[in-house]
């Protein structure tokens, strides 16, 4: 079964072919990064209005890439939420229109779960139970992937910020650009990550909640320090010492939430899950716990369309319609559309 996947609930226009929820024949991202940078984070009316630009381009060329024409797609995945409603709007509305007029089958597929599934895409020995950290720009949350078909329990979130937008926000105070996080990764191995004590919010609470912006707000009042009293900002040894603040809480709790589950394998999705330092740490951590553990490669940690097209698949083989993960949908308004 070839499945057209299509996403765009932020700021990447995304389209891919895949393959039986498995091969991936083409992952093509087109990324709005030129626009956006200069505001320091997305802008949504002009991500929706990129997206018109971007869609049918992107669509083309994920069909070309894969080497199909659109009569022999099996069906069609969408991203219906959680994400930017106007964003999201573009990616769907086009969906239903090559639905409609090629007479296609076509589900709706939360981001998360798309995130979720990427590690699926990735590695073919990765088995539930496992615990899933889904850090991205807009979401950190922890997640017990169950056995049994598509089986979640979400045992933790940000209460704040999400680890990606606190790094899009400090990368900002620091004047770097956007997105902060690939910026803030490059820099962080040219510092030292013990150079600035910031704090670990949270890190030995019972619970399995995350919260960032008081992170960023020291992060603000060092500098805002260092400034007033003359002294030169070392970007790198801030950016190293965040980073490893943002690390140290994302890794302690994850593998802490593992063995309160009593469960031996570790995966992490979603953008932050590039992060070179957060793998690095994570790879010593788990090696320590004996604790097997799964990223996907960066290009399929980001937004990207494939992982929609992944799961997508599972969703029309099995006839469901939408709404498989039975977490709370922030964009519920959005499934009356489909
Ligand atoms: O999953 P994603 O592409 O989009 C959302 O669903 O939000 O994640 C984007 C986020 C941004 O905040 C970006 O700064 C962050 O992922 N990110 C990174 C890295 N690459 C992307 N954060 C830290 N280190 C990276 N290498
Ligand atoms: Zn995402």
């Amino acid at each position: 079964m070839l499945i057209l996947g299509i996403e765009t609930s932020c700021d990447e226009t995304a389209s891919a072919v895949v393959e039986d929820g498995k091969k991936i024949l083409s992952n093509i991202v087109a990324s709005q990064m030129d626009i956006h940078s200069k505001y320091g984070g997305v802008v949504p009316e002009l991500a929706s209005r990129r997206h018109i630009q971007n869609i049918i381009p992107v669509i083309q060329q994920s069909l070309e890439t894969a080497g199909i024409s659109l009569d022999d797609v099996d069906g069609i995945a969408v991203t219906q939420g959680p994400g930017l409603i106007g964003s999201l709007l573009i990616g769907i509305s086009t969906a239903k229109a090559l639905s409609y007029t090629k007479n296609l089958p076509i589900v709706g597929v939360n981001h998360i779960e798309g995130h979720i599934y990427s590690n699926f895409l990735e590695n073919d020995d990765i088995k539930p139970p496992f615990i899933c950290l889904v850090v991205s720009g807009g979401h950190t949350d922890l997640v017990y992937v169950g056995e049994g078909k598509r089986n979640y329990e979400k045992l933790g979130q940000t209460m704040d910020d999400a680890a990606g937008e606190a790094f899009d926000k400090v990368s900002k105070l620091l004047e770097l650009g956007y997105p902060g996080g690939p910026i803030i990764d490059r820099l962080a191995k040219e510092g030292n990550p013990k150079a600035i004590a910031f704090p670990r919010p949270y890190v030995w609470d019972h619970d399995f909640n995350f919260s960032f912006s008081g992170l960023k707000t020291s992060v603000l009042n060092y500098l805002l320090k260092e400034k007033s009293e003359g002294r030169i900002i070392n970007v790198a040894d801030v950016s190293a010492s965040f980073q490893s603040a943002v690390v140290d809480v994302l890794v302690e709790k994850t593998l802490r939430s593992a063995q309160t589950k009593g469960i031996n394998t570790v995966a992490v999705a979603g953008g932050v899950a590039a992060n070179s330092g957060l793998r690095k740490r994570f790879m010593e951590r788990c090696q320590e716990m004996g604790y097997k553990l799964y990223f996907p490669r960066p290009i399929l940690c980001t937004d990207n369309a494939a992982m929609i097209a992944g799961i997508g698949y599972h969703l029309l083989k099995d006839n469901e319609s939408n709404n498989s993960y039975n977490m709370t949908l922030e964009s519920d308004a959005i499934k009356e559309f489909l």
